[in-house]
């Protein structure tokens, strides 16, 4: 499974990347706006530090906006994939940017029939909100099972970024149904790599080898 970081900032994009474990970024107009910077300014900074695919929003509300905000975003660097919101005009706008080769990523799926819509669209990606379905009581989870399943049963090649992760259940989870990417805020990625019992052996292996080096010395 490939990990995107869900972020716009610029200092956590760092920190992942030399961990070497980040696939790609996800950006969102909430997540640009939290930085406090020109988005096309802080784009050009994370397209600086990441190869793979950086997602970045339109906001137009109509397909020929969305269409012209995507065109100078897609110039920004080859990594970059025009997020388009799943609704009417947002699916003429993916599939008028797939005749044209930009790849899109359809955003806000919250059902299997808008993730199957996106797909049939030309979507290059589609991002179900698991997090957000949870939040209203919902089984974000079980969507994804869905969509893994509907993609299988005719082989589209949109690929399913499992979006809003809010914990490391939900990472392991699109991992064992097979989803294709989690993209992870920073605080997720962090704990992935905490285990108290990890902590406890480091703590007891050091504290070994101290008293080894002191017995030795006498
Ligand atoms: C990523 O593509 C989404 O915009 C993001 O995961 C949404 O997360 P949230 O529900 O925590 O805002």
């Amino acid at each position: 499974m490939k990990i995107f970081l869900d972020t716009a900032n610029v200092q956590e994009i760092k920190r992942a990347v030399e961990l070497g474990l980040i696939d790609g970024v996800t950006t969102n107009p909430s997540l640009l706006s939290k930085e406090g910077k020109e988005p096309v300014v802080q784009l050009k900074e994370i397209v600086k530090l990441v190869k793979g695919p950086i997602s970045a929003e339109v906001v137009a509300k109509d397909a020929d906006g969305m269409v012209r905000e995507a065109i100078p975003l897609a110039r920004l660097g080859k990594g970059i994939v025009i997020k388009v919101p799943l609704c009417e005009q947002g699916l003429v706008a993916v599939r008028r940017l797939a005749g044209q080769g930009i790849r899109t990523n359809v955003t806000l799926v919250f059902s299997s029939s808008q993730a199957l819509l996106a797909a049939k669209a030309g979507a290059s990606y589609v991002s179900p909100f698991v997090g957000r379905i949870d939040d209203i009581a919902g089984n974000g989870m079980a969507l994804i099972e869905e969509i893994v399943t509907i993609f299988n049963n005719y082989l589209f090649k949109t690929e399913i970024i499992v979006a809003s992760i809010r914990h490391p259940l939900h990472f392991v989870q699109s991992a064992l149904i097979g989803a294709h990417i989690a993209t992870i805020p920073f605080g997720v990625l962090e704990k992935l790599m905490r285990h108290p019992l990890t902590d406890r052996g480091i703590e007891a292996f050091n504290k070994d080898w101290e008293k080894l080096k002191s017995s030795l010395k006498k």
